[in-house]
């Protein structure tokens, strides 16, 4: 399940060819789509290619992982705005269809459960991108989330304000609070990539390696998901031994 390549760029290459090959093979499908800098380089290269081979995208639904709360739409570390400046602006996505949780609702339980039925309502995630947190998040549901929440408000983990930090001008104003999706809604995708560059994530990807199922490690739940893979570059996989992954 774990696949090594040389670099990010060639990570990148890889997925943006996955994303084209499900959306021509079916228009309408339903993609969950994560931030973070580990996926600027596969937006990146996916709007690229779509703009080449003239992609249609606009029948695709999308479904974001996770937005800050209390961040509006048009703050510059939202995931609304991210998603916009990365992806959504640059192909005729029609918008209707393209969700990313809003931080700044009324009432974000209420809201939460609506954005877990909705992903329902849409038939389901058929293909769902992930990062990974340096703590083994996904979303940003933290150490300690049950596996079986759906989307929910988080409290975020001090390492999680640390390491996004690097996207604010101060760490003060790293908002305390999110909303995700949550660890059900993740699994409950029919395929999932995940994707873990750099040496910042190699601590991450050995408690994967030596711990089995556990939610202090969130994103082992992925070895319960009978379609999931983790694609590292070297650096991400510099504290794994040669045996415990397939270099591609
Ligand atoms: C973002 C998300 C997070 C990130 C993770 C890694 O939508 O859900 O789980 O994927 O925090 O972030 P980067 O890629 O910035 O290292």
């Amino acid at each position: 399940m774990i696949f090594v390549f040389p670099n990010a760029g060639a990570i990148a290459a890889h997925v943006s060819d996955i994303l084209i090959e499900k959306i021509s093979s079916n228009p309408e499908v339903v993609l969950g789509l994560a931030t973070g800098g580990t996926m600027e380089p596969v937006y990146s290269s996916f709007i690229q290619k779509a703009i080449k081979q003239q992609l249609d995208v606009s029948r695709l639904t999308s479904f974001n992982l996770d937005e800050y709360l209390g961040l509006h739409p048009s703050h510059h570390q939202s995931y609304s705005w991210y998603m916009h400046h990365h992806l959504f602006q640059h192909l005729p996505f029609n918008l209707k269809n393209c969700h990313v949780p809003s931080g700044i609702v009324d009432d974000p339980n209420n809201y939460c459960n609506s954005y877990s039925d909705a992903i329902q309502k849409a038939g389901g995630i058929e293909l769902q991108l992930l990062g990974v947190g340096s703590n083994g998040h996904i979303g940003f549901n933290e150490p300690g989330t049950a596996f079986d929440s759906t989307c929910h408000v988080v409290e975020l983990s001090p390492q999680t304000r640390i390491d996004n930090s690097r996207f604010f001008e101060s760490g003060e104003l790293v908002p305390d609070r999110a909303l995700t999706m949550g660890m059900q809604d993740i699994m409950q995708a029919r395929e999932i990539i995940l994707i873990a560059t750099g040496r910042q994530k190699a601590a991450a990807m050995a408690l994967f390696v030596d711990n089995g199922v556990t939610t202090d490690v969130p994103f082992t739940i992925l070895k319960k998901h009978n379609n999931a893979k983790i694609l590292l570059d070297e650096e991400a996989a510099m504290l794994l031994s040669s045996h415990q992954y397939q270099y591609a």
